[in-house]
């Protein structure tokens, strides 16, 4: 097993990354929830057959009463309807304030299950259990909670930091391919932004069996990576900005296709290469980095390029949440590895584009 520990004052919690995990989970929450009689435990209609059951089991093997709820897989069940309908029934179940909720699944299951969480009861206790490569990689750590809005994604949320985050990637092998390609996008932005080495590592292994043969050891680097910037930066306001490398841009792509024609980790990857083209037309990145972040992302089915209309841009960049005023902060590579917020205008950003 591999154990990372997230320092945070007062509500430091572990990762925990092992094979086969899914099965010890009952014990693993009992270590952090010593006094808890129930684990409301979310799920969607997806992971619910594969691997429900298996998790349930484990945790009543550890004393717990375990409720379940399944919401619909996709997107769509990030709302505040089905958060009521998580409410009511967490009520139903009898959920106490010393109980917690447990989320199995993706993002979506992750971001919905601890919003409930921080706001049931004023917030009781919350397990990630997550079963994508992005939720493991990227949402189920740093205590960012959220349901979207007509308005928007993720606009009604909090900070829940997790008490335990339990990552089987055995669970991995049941994703389809382009699911797993998605999450790669996100594994392949921590090289470009933090770790060299790191990137020429994933770039050396350009298939999903490759990558799944050292599949702990990318878990734990991303996982580490994350976890030193939600230490430094709980909040989001400096240095986890720089996670939002290839995300400014490729909104654009995700904003163009209505969310339908282009899932957020395709958007991620052309427009982190976009953004390396940029980068070097300012000036500030080697030309030859855009060549070898297309290379690695094209490697895995994911697209290095994708058409969008200037028009598109301009709405996109207009309506980014994470530009403030007239200026906006693109995050470049200054080289493989280390990236650097920019500041510039939007007229300046448009320009070069
Ligand atoms: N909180 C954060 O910091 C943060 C960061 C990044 C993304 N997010 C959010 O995460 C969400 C996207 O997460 P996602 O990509 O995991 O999407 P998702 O939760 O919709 O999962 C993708 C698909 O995979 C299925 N699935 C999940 N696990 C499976 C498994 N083991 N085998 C087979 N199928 C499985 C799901 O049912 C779904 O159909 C978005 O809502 C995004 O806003 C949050
Ligand atoms: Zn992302």
């Amino acid at each position: 097993m591999r154990t990372l520990t997230v320092d945070l004052p007062g509500r430091a919690y572990d990762i925990q990354i092992q094979r086969g995990l899914l099965d010890l989970a009952g014990e693993r929450c009992r270590t952090v929830l010593p006094k808890a009689a129930r684990i409301f435990l979310v799920t969607d209609s997806n992971v619910e057959p594969l691997y429900l059951e298996r998790t349930a089991a484990s945790l009543r093997s550890a004393g717990f009463r375990v409720s379940t709820c399944t919401v619909p897989a996709g997107e769509s069940a990030k709302c505040p309807e089905e958060l009521a309908i998580l409410w009511e029934n967490m009520m139903s179940a009898g959920l106490t304030r010393t109980d917690a909720v447990a989320a199995l699944g993706g993002g979506v299951v992750g971001d919905l299950a601890g919003f409930a969480a921080a706001t049931i009861l004023r917030g009781v206790d919350f397990i990630q259990i997550p079963t994508t490569l992005l939720a493991q990689v990227d949402s189920s750590v740093g205590g960012k909670v959220a349901v979207d809005l007509r308005a928007g994604k993720n606009l009604a949320g909090a900070f829940w930091q997790p008490k335990l985050v339990l990552m089987d990637p055995d669970v991995l092998d049941t994703l389809p391919d382009s699911t797993f390609a998605d999450g790669m996008a996100e594994v392949i932005k921590y090289g470009c932004i933090f770790d060299r080495a790191f990137f020429d590592f994933l770039a050396a292994r350009p298939s999903r069996k490759e990558l799944m043969a050292d599949i702990e050891h990318i878990l734990y680097t991303c996982c580490d990576w994350k976890r030193s910037v939600v230490v430094e930066d709980e909040r989001d306001t400096g240095r986890r900005m720089l996670l939002n490398f290839g995300h400014t841009l490729g909104h654009a792509y995700e904003l163009a296709g209505h969310y339908e024609t282009w899932t957020h980790g395709q958007a991620v990857a052309a427009g982190m290469v976009l953004a390396a083209k940029l980068g070097t037309k300012l000036g500030l990145t080697p030309p030859e980095l855009a060549g070898q972040i297309e290379r690695a992302v094209t490697a895995l089915g994911l697209p290095g390029t994708i058409e969008c209309s200037h028009e598109e841009y301009v709405a996109a960049i207009g309506l980014d949440k994470k530009g403030a005023g007239d200026d906006i902060s693109l995050i470049v590579l200054e080289e493989m590895g280390k990236a650097v917020p920019h500041r510039m205008s939007k007229a300046a950003l448009l320009e070069a584009l």
